[in-house]
């Protein structure tokens, strides 16, 4: 790892605090905001998922029925509509993203979270268009003048169709083409942008992609998948050298996603290999893979994942996200206590959940953020937080149905509504802390 950072928040007053106070401090200085990806807002794109949408709605509609429970399905008849599954105008964001800033900044953020689209960037092997890059210095600067921190990430999942048509991460070059397009975005943004992230997820991307098939390029191959691993690897490796040569103010991290990985059944001595085995590969490999070439960590986490064979001894968790997804905050506790170990600033880049009805948001986010104050307490150096997402927005191989937003978006008018929940995290941010 590199060596630390100068300059480390201190986290003193903290200590300091009185034991009777009702309030949890964040440190001075700490980043507040909220994340979106290009593919899943920007509408209009046209690149690998375009087409592999195309080509998979109607079977993922088909197969809503015997995916999701009868509760998800009775709640979201939209899971069984094709058009569910098309990414088509997605919220608009490209062009409304002046509006959405309003919104932002209105809440309090401070940080934004978005992706680059490397499909616009560079819609032809080795033609980049100028324009497209415009565009995204208009968005850096309409964050920067009101007060809101780029975090800008290079890769979140999408390719250009030209480079999924030679075979994707797995091509021989993948790394020299991602490295071109990148050096490209850095030289036109490096003057305002001073957080990047080259990857989003990379084990996500490559469990779904290559191991269960799930999303594009669709390939159940678990040679493939561990060529691709260690190509994203490298593709990380070559863009931080080459970003800090040109920006030698960068701060550079990939965005690793971490789940909270306990045995199925706690007395299986199998159970509990199987699962620290599915831990080291999505939690640690990448890490390792990657060593010495981060400036800071930007993590993920959204839940606990039981691993193994056995029947589940543990308690069935009754508090879900509308995708089913267990309601965990001290998972990121968990983590954070892990990853300190790395001695870098860390950054949780997404921490979010589905929730239409916006019953379960506000806790989630207090909850979930009590964890990290105590994380922070006992010496993780947490610099900053990022709600996933921003916006509600179109769910990958799930479409549009989960409703992730701070944001509600209604698809047939474009009309934003702040959710409750958004106000309650804007309280929470005003006051860089948390009432209890
Ligand atoms: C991804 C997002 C996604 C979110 C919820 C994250 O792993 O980066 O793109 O929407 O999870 O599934």
């Amino acid at each position: 790892m590199n060596k630390k950072e100068e300059g480390r928040i201190s986290t003193d007053h903290l200590k300091t605090e009185p034991s009777s106070s009702r309030r949890l401090i964040f440190p001075s200085g700490f980043l507040w905001g909220a994340g979106t990806s290009s593919h899943q807002v920007e509408g209009n794109n046209y690149n690998d998922w375009t087409e592999w949408e195309e080509k998979n709605s109607v079977k993922l509609a088909k197969e809503s029925k015997t995916k999701w429970q009868l509760w998800q399905q009775d709640k979201f008849p939209e899971m069984f509509d094709p058009q569910n599954y098309i990414s088509g105008k997605a919220c608009d964001h490209y062009n409304l993203f002046e509006n959405d800033f309003d919104i932002t900044k209105q809440l309090n953020h401070n940080a934004y979270k978005f992706s680059i689209e490397w499909s616009r960037i560079e819609p032809k092997d080795g033609k980049f268009d100028a324009n497209q890059l415009a565009h995204y210095r208009a968005v850096i600067h309409d964050l920067k003048a009101r007060g809101i921190e780029p975090f800008v990430v290079l890769w979140h999942w999408t390719l250009p169709v030209w480079l999924s048509k030679k075979g994707g991460i797995l091509n021989d070059n993948f790394e020299k083409y991602f490295c071109r397009y990148s050096e490209y975005v850095v030289n036109g943004l490096k003057d305002d942008v001073q957080f990047w992230i080259t990857l989003n997820e990379p084990t996500s991307y490559i469990g779904n992609g290559y191991f269960s098939g799930n999303w594009p390029p669709s390939k159940m191959n678990i040679f493939k998948g561990i060529k691709a691993y260690k190509k994203l690897a490298q593709a990380h490796n070559l863009a931080f050298d080459n970003i800090h040569k040109i920006s030698s103010r960068a701060k550079i991290s990939f965005a690793n996603s971490l789940s909270y990985n306990e045995p199925k059944n706690l007395n299986s001595i199998v159970d509990r290999v199987i699962a620290n085995v599915f831990n080291y590969f999505s939690n640690e490999k990448m890490f390792r893979l990657i060593a010495n070439k981060l400036d800071y960590l930007a993590i993920h986490y959204y839940r606990p994942k039981k691993i193994g064979l056995g029947k589940n001894t543990n308690s069935s968790p009754k508090n879900l996200s509308d995708m089913g997804w267990e309601i965990y905050p001290e998972g990121i506790y968990r983590i954070l206590s892990e990853v300190k170990k790395y001695n870098l600033p860390i950054y949780i880049t997404e921490n979010g959940l589905a929730d239409a009805d916006d019953s379960k948001r506000s806790d989630f986010i207090k909850n979930h953020l009590i964890q990290v104050h105590k994380a922070i307490k006992e010496g993780a150096d947490v610099r900053g937080y990022f709600y996933w997402s921003l916006l509600d927005n179109f769910e990958w191989d799930k479409g549009f149905w989960p409703r992730f937003g701070l944001v509600e978006i209604d698809y047939k008018t474009q009309k934003r509504t702040i959710r409750k929940s958004a106000f309650a995290y804007s309280d929470i941010i005003k006051n860089n802390g948390i009432e209890l």
